[in-house]
């Protein structure tokens, strides 16, 4: 009998647009059976800087996210990694929190385990992919399949049209729209049906 893929989605949101994104994947790979932890990234911007724009202070507050352990990726089949484009790369939280998995990565415990990755930024060239790609760095470290959201469905064709990962450009501070929470839920399935095939190859071996 097949195993139910288990799929962490961490994050790291400052006003809420990641985090919108990471909740369609987790949707997607629900729908597709798997187990799934949402978690977000501790936060480690000064209480002033937050505080100096109110969206993000809301966010902050509003704490709807269980906080990222190292035993989620243990636990996970597949992860996806999820950031805002910060001038070109993913957030230093984010960062912060991956440099925090070099005991795992020394055990092997990351290998082997199919993972993805997912920003917005706030122009469509600001560097979206580039983001995705330094996340996607990470994965080769630790020996995880990467996997590309790609073209394969007519959605991701016709209408996102991002085929490194779930993207959003968020103009003027805009939340993530239908089109690319869409391009996220397919990305979760994906990544749920590759996980799967992967550890229930890997059982079998
Ligand atoms: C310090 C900082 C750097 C940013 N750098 C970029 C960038 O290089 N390119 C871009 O298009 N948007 C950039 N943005 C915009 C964010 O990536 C964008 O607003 C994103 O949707 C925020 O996601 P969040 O709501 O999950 O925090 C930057 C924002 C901040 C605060």
């Amino acid at each position: 009998m097949p195993a139910t893929p288990r799929i962490a989605v961490v994050f790291y949101s400052s006003t809420g647009n990641l985090a919108a994104m990471a909740e369609a994947i987790g949707k997607g790979a629900e729908s597709h059976g798997a187990e799934v932890r949402l978690r977000i990234v501790p936060e480690l911007a000064p209480p002033a800087a937050i505080a100096a724009n109110p969206k993000w202070q809301a966010f902050v507050d509003a704490a709807r996210y269980e906080t990222a352990t190292t035993d989620d990726l243990d636990w996970a089949t597949g992860f996806a990694l999820g950031s805002p484009t910060r001038f070109g790369l993913p957030a230093g939280q984010l960062k912060e929190f991956l440099d925090t998995t070099g005991g795992l990565w020394a055990q092997g415990k990351l290998a082997d385990k199919v993972g993805t990755a997912f920003t917005s930024a706030s122009t469509g060239h600001g560097g979206l992919e580039s983001t995705i790609l330094a996340m996607n760095n990470v994965l080769y470290h630790w020996g995880s399949l990467v996997l590309p959201l790609g073209y394969g469905e007519r959605h991701l064709m016709k209408e996102s049209g991002n085929p490194y990962g779930g993207s959003f450009v968020s103009r003027s501070g805009a939340e993530p729209d239908a089109v690319a929470l869409e391009a996220c839920r397919l990305q979760g399935v994906r990544l749920a049906r590759f996980a799967g095939f992967v550890a229930d190859g890997l059982a079998g071996a």
